[in-house]
């Protein structure tokens, strides 16, 4: 039984104009981009609402940036124990413009940047596309989770090396690093004069009892070389009002983007800024709801998958609301996202996105309601009984 206040019909979902749900026909049932399908919790709504009913839709000032600043940082005060200084932070609109501007700002063309792959496709893209060169760290896979190589670390990092992309918690494989493996990470960072861009937007989806360590929490020594990226798109899901923070760890970090031309970073947009500012100020209970969902969802994944799909291979994710499914051992005769989109009626995100080894996997997004969660997973253990 889905709580009340997450409940939505497959009839409404379809009605939406955003990407997940028009993306294929109606026979077909998204579970692929990064969009969740609960309803968005009142109070930003009514945030929203208010500036419909007021037509507030001239230029937004300066001021609001400040105000989503300071609620971001009280949002991380208060759920991540750790304290960011909002004169440190630059509003912008969106994650990936956001890693664009710190990989243009922070490093030059021919530059390595240290990606720990799979990873989700922006990452990969963010090096290819600024002409940087992708030094690629692999997760190994452990027993029961995947884990860093940090041998492998240490080895492909030389001299041009110059960023490492964090993704913690790691999109695809749902791992949260803990403050171990952090600050391993930390260690070989300060070695090798690293900048860490630390993408935290899926910090607000941790299962006890794993905890989300913010990187630049580590330590003053550790902070004065992070770039921390979070929003509340993902976590109160409002990822189509496009807003995103960025922290710089010192003084000389936030001069240094400040040579960056603003112009061409827009603004965000009046909607953009207040949906944030309420969702950081009043959303705490809405994510309390909407993670013991996804705790449920995320279990009912695992048992289905054991029970239902023999053959798939899947450690439970410690964050996030992806199952990262290893589809190699089920010899299928296509990607595993084909055949689910063809046999199974469901669309997953292709495995091979994430990396140029995992075209067998397939990234299943959980984050809906387990009715619609149940009729994903029953078309997918059918197909594959086929
Ligand atoms: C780790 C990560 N970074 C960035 C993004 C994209 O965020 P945005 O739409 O704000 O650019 C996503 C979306 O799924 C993501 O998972």
């Amino acid at each position: 039984m889905t709580d009340p206040d997450l409940h939505v019909t497959q009839a409404r979902l379809r009605r939406k104009r955003s990407v997940k749900w028009t993306q294929y026909g109606d026979d077909v049932i998204p579970a692929w981009i990064a969009d969740m399908d609960f309803p968005v919790a009142p109070e930003i709504s009514a945030a929203l609402r208010q500036i419909i009913d007021m037509d507030d839709f001239g230029y937004p000032p300066a001021n609001l940036n400040d105000r989503a600043a300071k609620a971001f940082c009280n949002w991380m005060t208060t759920r991540h124990g750790w304290t960011p200084d909002p004169a440190r932070i630059f509003v912008g609109s969106t994650m990936m413009q956001l890693m664009h501007a710190m990989v243009m700002m922070f490093s030059e063309p021919g530059d390595g940047i240290i990606v720990q792959t799979p990873i989700y496709p922006g990452f990969l893209s963010v090096v290819a596309q600024n002409n940087r060169r992708l030094d690629e760290n692999p997760l190994r896979r452990g027993n029961a989770r995947y884990e860093i190589d940090m041998d492998g670390l240490r080895r492909v990092i030389d001299p041009r090396s110059r960023i490492l992309l964090l993704c913690n918690p790691h999109n695809p494989t749902g791992r949260c690093f803990g403050k171990d493996e952090l600050q391993a990470i930390a260690d070989v960072a300060l070695a090798h004069d690293l900048i860490i861009v630390a993408n935290e937007v899926h910090m607000d989806f941790v299962y006890a009892p794993a905890r989300h360590t913010p990187f630049a929490a580590l330590g003053a020594e550790i902070a004065a070389r992070t770039i921390t990226l979070s929003s509340t798109s993902k976590g109160l899901n409002i990822a189509g009002l496009r807003c995103a923070v960025a922290h710089f760890g010192s003084e000389a970090l936030q001069t240094r983007f400040k040579r960056i031309n603003t112009h061409i970073m827009g603004t965000p947009s009046i909607f953009s800024i207040v949906g944030s500012e309420a969702a950081w100020k009043f959303g705490g209970p809405a994510q309390d709801k909407i993670l013991q969902q996804l705790d449920a969802n995320r279990r009912l994944v695992a048992e289905t998958v054991r029970s239902e799909m023999p053959g798939m291979a899947h450690f439970p994710p410690e964050a996030t609301y992806f199952a990262w499914l290893d589809c190699s051992a089920l010899n299928l005769k296509q990607s595993a996202a084909k055949f689910f989109l063809d046999k199974a009626k469901v669309a997953l995100s292709p495995g091979g996105d994430f990396s140029s080894y995992t075209d067998k996997f397939a990234r299943l997004n959980f984050a809906t309601p387990p009715e619609i969660l149940s009729e994903i997973l029953s078309r997918m253990a059918r197909a594959l009984k086929g």
